[in-house]
């Protein structure tokens, strides 16, 4: 089977030298890091991660949490509370929507990537405390929020502007700088994704960082990332800034455009409609050795299951060609 399932973007989860990197780790520091980060389960790698990380995304400092979604509860929970609105898009990940819910604030769903939507219930709101959150890429539909636009709304409101960009790969190389947009923006990634490893983050200002390490109680009460998963994301972050992770990049978005031209994300969805149409749809590729998962409610509205093709820069020509191909022939393209 050929698998269009991953988030493995660009497929440095089976790097040499992040594997490497990874085995390293497991003989200097040992299998786990044994303790929350804030009692003994900190090591030197997790600092070197950290001020690459902040580097990479432009910001004053970064924190690595256990998973992305564990990033999401903490960064929440700690800029949202009873005297604050947020406000989330219709379409963010479980965890964003988690996030809101644990951090006991009023929350506010705007219609999907509708910027008038959200300028007008952010006026609604004035006299509060206003954090927007977003994904900037949508896991299930592939699609990208315009990052200047949302900016500058946040900014014309003073909300802090919390970014989800655990899927956001084609920017890698130059991560959008929003220093200038005036917005304040908290961002959010996981280690899990395009760096292949697991674990999350969040870049942004000093003091904001500061709070989620002695306030975020998924930081405080979490065991730290384990020193080999820690390692192995630093090794494919420094691939990722290099020339070979600008090629990688240049290469996913050679394999996006074959499947579907100009499509801003490797996540390309079909939408089927039915959940058993999804699932007969899914077969239908499984017997030809592909392998695309079918989404169902709840991960998406009723009525809109679909099969959710990733590509990954380790993909050849001809796999994806294979998938065009079949798509074709079972009518999905
Ligand atoms: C948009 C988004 N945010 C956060 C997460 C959680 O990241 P992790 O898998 O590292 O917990 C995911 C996926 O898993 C995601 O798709």
């Amino acid at each position: 089977m050929v698998s269009f399932a991953s988030n493995d973007y660009l497929g440095l989860s089976c790097h040499p030298q992040v594997i490497a990197a990874a085995r390293r780790a497991l003989d200097q520091w040992g299998t786990g890091a044994t303790a929350s980060r804030l009692v003994v389960g900190h090591r030197p790698c997790h600092d070197d991660l950290e001020h690459e990380l902040a580097a990479w995304k432009g910001c004053d400092a970064a924190v690595v949490l256990p998973t992305g979604y564990a990033a999401n509860l903490a960064v929440l929970g700690v800029v949202g509370g009873p005297d604050t609105v947020i406000l989330s898009d219709e379409l963010n990940h479980a965890s964003l929507i988690d996030g809101c819910r644990l951090s006991r604030s009023e929350v506010t769903v705007y219609r999907h990537s509708d910027l008038d939507d959200l300028d007008s219930l952010l006026a609604r709101h004035r006299d509060r405390r206003l954090v927007v959150a977003t994904d900037s890429v949508f896991s299930m539909d592939g699609d990208v929020v315009d990052l200047p636009a949302l900016a500058a709304v946040c900014s014309s409101h003073d909300a802090l502007l919390v970014l989800d960009e655990a899927h956001t790969v084609f920017e890698t190389d130059t991560p959008v700088d929003l220093s200038d947009m005036g917005a304040e923006v908290l961002r959010v990634g996981t280690l899990s994704k395009t760096l292949g490893s697991l674990g999350g983050y969040v870049a942004g200002p000093q003091n904001l960082v500061d709070l989620i390490i002695n306030r975020a109680r998924p930081f405080i009460f979490s065991t730290g990332s384990t020193p080999a998963d820690t390692a192995a994301a630093l090794a494919a972050l420094r691939i990722v800034r290099s020339p070979e992770g600008v090629a990688l990049v240049d290469r996913l978005r050679a394999l996006v455009d074959r499947l579907a031209p100009g499509h801003p994300s490797p996540i390309v969805p079909i939408i089927v409609g039915g959940e058993a149409e999804a699932l007969d749809a899914a077969a239908a590729l499984a017997e030809r050795g592909l392998l695309v998962p079918a989404i169902r409610p709840p991960t998406v509205a009723p009525g809109t299951s679909r099969l959710r093709v990733t590509l990954s820069a380790v993909h050849s020509d001809d796999e994806v060609d294979r998938l065009c191909v079949a798509l074709d022939e079972l009518g999905l393209r």
